[in-house]
């Protein structure tokens, strides 16, 4: 079924059956208006890079409270807004709330204007309507503001639509509680989806936020980035130091402590060749570290990288990422040790 839609006063064609395939006859460039990417999503084109803030007060994988305090993730956040980096990335769910609380707390003390992005995970518990405002207001209240300026469904969970949630998402919008909106996690057909049914309330789809780092190259190979960058969609790239294992400091004999350490138990014995070529790009470069090389390759493939940082040390390393670029070559040098790594796994 085929319908059209009037969006910034362009007759434009949809369909409503996307999922059966039907989608590929869409041309979904003529979606946009005039060709021209919509003015409310800009800003988030010209942000290079971000902070990500799932380990400000998360035990479970991050050990928060063991090897880092309060004071070191102060420091984190402190050095990112000094460093130039003005969007950070959390969620309801980080440190079940305290990662909210926290950037509450630090935003008091600070002239500097942030960019807030928070999630809204659609636990299939979460039936009753409204229950994503309702959880936005309460991330609001974490916060202490009165909008984000992203917000996000954290994972394309059943059994609520992905359109349900997308009309619940322009509410938010419609109310003033968040300047833009995204997915995360969302697949191409899902994004589709999610961007016709914010396209009938003449919303646009700001960002999909998904896991893209030079040991996981699913976003690229699967055309969910080109079809972003068709569609000035933000690819936003989350976990982009493979969880500190583009940074080199973890080995087979000195693995990254708890539940990641047995998840880079079958990558870490391949990752010296990667690692080889990233330290030498870097001394060409004039002395980068692993983890800038990780985060500027990102950058050089048209996506927000936001990396996590417990203290002001790693924040101050990772925003060495900005303010320069590789070469074509040396991204070609990367894609090729990366390849060769995935293909063997
Ligand atoms: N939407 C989603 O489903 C989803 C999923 C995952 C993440 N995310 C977002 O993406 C953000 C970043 O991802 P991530 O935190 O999973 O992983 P990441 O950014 O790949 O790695 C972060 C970790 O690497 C280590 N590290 C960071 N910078 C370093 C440096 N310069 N030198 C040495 N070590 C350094 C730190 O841990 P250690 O010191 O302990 O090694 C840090 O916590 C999250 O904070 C969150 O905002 C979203």
């Amino acid at each position: 079924m085929w319908a059209r839609f009037n969006w910034y006063g362009e007759t434009l064609l949809l369909t409503t059956t996307i999922g059966s395939g039907l989608y590929n006859r869409v041309k979904w460039g003529q979606l946009k208006f005039g060709g021209k990417m919509d003015s409310s999503t800009r800003f988030l084109h010209a942000i290079e890079m971000g902070v990500g803030a799932w380990a400000w007060g998360d035990r479970i994988i991050w050990n928060y409270g063991g090897s880092y305090t309060d004071e070191d993730i102060r420091g984190a956040f402190d050095t990112s807004l000094e460093k130039g980096i003005r969007l950070i990335d959390t969620a309801e769910v980080y440190g079940r709330g305290r990662s909210e609380r926290l950037i509450g707390e630090f935003l008091k003390e600070t002239e500097v204007p942030v960019l807030l992005a928070t999630k809204f995970m659609p636990y299939p518990w979460r039936i009753r309507k409204k229950a994503l405002l309702r959880s936005l207001r309460h991330s609001l209240e974490r916060l202490d503001v009165e909008s984000v300026d992203l917000y996000q469904i954290h994972f394309p969970i059943p059994p609520i639509s992905i359109e349900s949630w997308m009309n619940e998402l322009a509410t938010a919008v419609e109310e003033g509680l968040t300047r833009t909106v995204g997915v995360s996690n969302y697949k191409e057909s899902q994004m589709l989806q999610a961007y016709s049914a914010l396209a009938r309330h003449k919303v646009p789809l700001a960002s999909n936020q998904v896991e893209y780092h030079l040991l996981d190259r699913r976003a690229e190979k699967s055309g969910l980035l080109a079809r972003c960058h068709e569609l000035d969609i933000r690819l936003i790239a989350y976990s982009p130091l493979a969880m500190g294992l583009l940074t080199g400091k973890y080995t087979v004999d000195s693995p990254p402590p708890g539940m990641r350490g047995r998840k880079a138990a079958r990558i870490l014995p391949k990752l010296p060749s990667l690692l080889k070529v990233m330290t030498q790009i870097g001394q060409d470069q004039g002395g980068k570290t692993n983890a800038q090389i990780a985060l500027n390759w990102l950058i050089c493939k048209g996506t927000m990288p936001i990396p996590g940082a417990k203290n002001a040390k790693q924040a101050e390393q990772n925003a060495g990422a900005l303010g320069w670029k590789l070469s074509d070559d040396q991204v070609a040098a990367l894609d090729e040790a990366s390849e060769v790594l995935t293909k063997n796994s």
